[in-house]
């Protein structure tokens, strides 16, 4: 186990500093594709989450003004706003970085990450860390292209055999990269078996920028046990957060304070979906944005703990009238079994 303010039982009430910028909390929303849309983003800010990144923006389409990633890379009221992009040629995620910063972007983070074949296949994502050279270069052309800090999500390798997260760190620092956010499973693991914290702890050892620790992540005892195993300036939260975005504010005040706060009362939770859908509505437009908000309206269910939860869920996920979406969320979060509950 590597050292911590956390294992010193001290939390993490200090700013942490990220090339020139100063982050005043320690939990961050995660990339997700087809999940972290500018609503949920929102949502996750104005709850406390400390820093909110966009889905995976593939560079080559953004840099070609394609509509669609624009839309994801969408950053107003989206608290600290970091765009990801996910690509294989350095001047392409060179020119998509300059794009992002021009539109507001407040960090540029590089997806080495990504296990899905279709990106690998072409040379971007997880594959990066089987290919350093590659790695090295988009990292050197992203980080000259633009003022602001740049960051790399990674996993801890390609598979067992090639856990090379501590070289890729080393060289990635030595770029200019500011913070490193390691996924602790290797690329061949996808999302199985549980995430290996201590792992991200070689990472930590081997840099001097920060390093925040990501996988596993759903509890606040939770936050404190990954933050412990791997020293880890800071904790990312991802599949956890859907349907309870307000959970990484929980986590980022809990670290901040080491203590938990009061639980987000229904009535604040209702608002936060309510939110959450319509944005999704106004971005999308009425038909996209009900599609796109159905699994965001599964979870909301799925989450609320109510005793009906599972009929309601059912049927937010085959309303076809928003105003009908409307009023089922009120009903989820007006349900007497939560309301007496809370
Ligand atoms: C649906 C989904 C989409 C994801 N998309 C991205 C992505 O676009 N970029 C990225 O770096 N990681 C992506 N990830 C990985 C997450 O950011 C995170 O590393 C992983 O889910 C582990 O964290 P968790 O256990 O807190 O979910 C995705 C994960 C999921 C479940």
């Amino acid at each position: 186990m590597t050292s911590s303010a956390w294992n010193l039982g001290k939390p993490f009430g200090a700013p942490l500093h990220i090339g020139g910028v100063r982050l005043d909390g320690r939990a961050f929303l995660a990339p997700m594709a087809g999940v972290t849309d500018p609503g949920m983003r929102r949502v996750a800010s104005r709850f406390g989450a400390t820093l909110t990144v966009t889905e995976m923006i593939a560079a080559d389409l953004y840099a070609r003004g394609d509509a669609a990633n624009r839309l994801k890379a969408e950053g107003a009221g989206a608290g600290f706003h970091v765009v990801q992009i996910a690509g294989r040629d350095p001047y392409v995620m060179a020119e998509a970085a300059r794009l992002a910063q021009d539109s507001g972007a407040l960090m540029i983070d590089i997806n080495m990450g990504c296990p899905a074949k279709k990106v690998t296949s072409g040379y971007a994502g997880s594959h990066l860390m089987r290919d350093l050279g590659l790695a090295v270069s988009l990292i050197r052309t992203t980080v000259a292209a633009v003022r602001i800090p740049v960051t790399l999500k990674m996993r801890l390798g390609w598979d067992g055999q090639s856990l090379n997260a501590p070289e890729l760190g080393r060289l990635a620092e030595a770029e200019g990269i500011a913070m490193l956010t390691v996924h602790g499973r290797t690329r061949c693991q996808f999302y199985s078996a549980k995430a290996d914290w201590t792992a991200i702890g070689e990472v930590k050892k081997a840099v001097s920028i920060p390093v925040v620790a990501n996988g596993d992540c759903a509890s606040l005892a939770d936050a404190a046990a990954i933050l412990a195993q791997s020293g880890a300036d800071a904790v990312m939260i991802g599949r956890s957060a859907i349907g309870r975005p307000w959970f990484v504010g929980d986590v980022a005040f809990y670290l901040a304070h080491g203590k938990a706060r009061a639980e987000t009362p229904p009535a604040k939770r209702k608002g936060a979906a309510l939110e959450h859908y319509e944005t999704l509505l106004e971005l999308f437009g009425p038909l996209q944005g009900l599609r796109h908000a159905r699994k965001h309206l599964a979870a909301y269910a799925e989450r609320a703990g109510v005793v009906d939860g599972a009929a309601l869920r059912q049927r937010l996920v085959r309303l076809e009238c928003p105003s009908a979406v409307r009023s089922t969320l009120c009903q989820l979060y007006d349900s007497p079994s939560l309301t007496e509950a809370a």
